[in-house]
């Protein structure tokens, strides 16, 4: 089995659990991405909620990608971190008057609108100040991802979005209104997206509601089809980036773009996810009657993803080179969902070793909680060691 490389010998005088960043490897992950993207009329806003640690956000902002914010605190944090205004989406279902008001004030590209009542209050907030708010209809387009029902997002019984029956109205509504700017359609159909078809799906769906809106007399210089684009937990390093050659070509292929049409994409997890490890040492080894428990110092509070959604994430051990052995690797949080993985094959492994948890850069620290009074985990970057 290959194993990442760590620098082991520095992280022994860290205290733990913490979390790591291999910024060699989010270079190049922004370089591919760079790549794929220039020459085209492609435009890469990084969804904040993925990782929002500001040495990320500041080294994602110098490649000049814009943001993707589902917060008014996420359009500050973005903000501060070197993000421009000019490229910085607004999406999500409950946006507050004050989170409305500090995208109008920083004059953002755009708010993904996801209902018709806050459509209305956008054009009032923004009428008071004598602006006009640029708005994307965030469209449900009941395409299936085909993965985890929690992030799971562009079915009609979702939450998300506007169902297409319900466009004549807005339509009418958005084109009256003195304060709104319409430019464009938004979707997000979910996220760790691995069956790329799922992807086509939305390509057809957004080329017949291209249509529906040209028909109306409405042209839409933005089709934002947001993020979603899956990694591989299983294989970290034999696979360490997501397959942006394929997912943007798919894209150049089934959207035939019109004239002065740009693309827009969100994507978080595949830009950070990789270059991410949890490390934590080990508390105790525990023989049970029929398996062996790792129990580590880090736990559910730390990452969240595998109680959550049930999310498999690779784990080494990465102070030992001796037989693998199957563990059942545990945090010490006080439930029974506090288990990072079953089985996992890892080398034999003693109190104090060091295991990472790997592909943790995304909703990783994002997602910490103080649950039991833990501490919020450090963050350390290989480059700054
Ligand atoms: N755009 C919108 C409107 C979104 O809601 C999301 C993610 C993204 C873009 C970025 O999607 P990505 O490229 O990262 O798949 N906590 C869950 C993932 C929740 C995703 C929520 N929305 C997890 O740990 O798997």
């Amino acid at each position: 089995m290959i194993k990442g490389t760590f620098p082991v010998e520095k992280f022994e005088t860290l205290e733990t659990p913490f979390y790591y960043y291999d910024m060699e490897l989010l270079r190049e992950t922004l370089n591919t991405i760079k790549k794929e993207t220039e020459n085209k009329p492609f435009h890469i806003h990084y969804a904040i909620k993925a990782n929002d640690n500001p040495r990320i956000l500041k080294e994602i902002a110098s490649y000049g990608f814009g943001a993707d914010c589902v917060s008014g605190n996420e359009i500050l944090r973005a903000l501060e971190c070197g993000f421009s205004a000019a490229k910085i989406a607004f999406a999500g279902v409950g946006k507050t008057d004050r989170e409305i008001h500090i995208g109008l004030d920083n004059d953002i590209f755009c708010f993904n609108v996801e209902s018709l009542p806050e459509l209305e209050v956008i054009n009032t907030l923004a009428s008071e100040k004598g602006k006009k708010a640029r708005v994307a209809l965030r469209i449900n387009p009941n395409v299936d991802a085909h993965t985890h029902k929690y992030i799971t997002t562009g079915l009609n019984e979702n939450k998300f979005g506007i169902n297409e029956q319900d466009l004549p109205e807005i339509v009418n509504i958005i084109t009256s209104s003195d304060h709104i700017e319409f430019i464009g359609i938004h979707f997000h159909i979910g996220s760790q997206i691995t069956d790329l078809s799922a992807f086509e799906d939305l390509c057809v769906k957004a080329l017949e509601l291209q249509e529906w809106f040209n028909k109306q007399g409405i042209r839409l210089p933005v089709i934002n089809v947001g993020g979603g684009l899956g990694i591989n937990y299983h294989h970290p390093n034999h696979c360490p980036m997501a397959d942006f050659e394929s997912y943007f070509r798919l894209f150049g292929k089934y959207l035939k773009l019109q004239d002065d049409q740009t693309l827009h994409f969100e994507l978080g997890r595949s830009v950070v996810a990789p270059c991410g490890s949890l490390i934590a040492r080990t508390t105790f080894v525990k023989e049970g009657l029929q398996k062996k428990f790792l129990i580590v110092d880090a736990g559910m509070t730390d990452l969240i993803r595998p109680a959550l959604y049930q999310a498999f994430h690779h784990i080494e051990n990465i102070s030992s080179n001796e037989a693998y052995t199957p563990y059942d690797v545990v945090g010490p949080i006080c439930e029974s969902s506090d288990v990072f993985a079953e089985g996992m094959m890892l080398n034999l492994a003693r109190r104090g070793d060091l295991v990472a948890i790997r592909s943790a850069g995304a909703y990783g620290e994002t997602m910490v909680s103080t649950y039991n009074c833990r501490e919020i985990p450090a963050a350390h970057f290989s480059d700054s060691l």
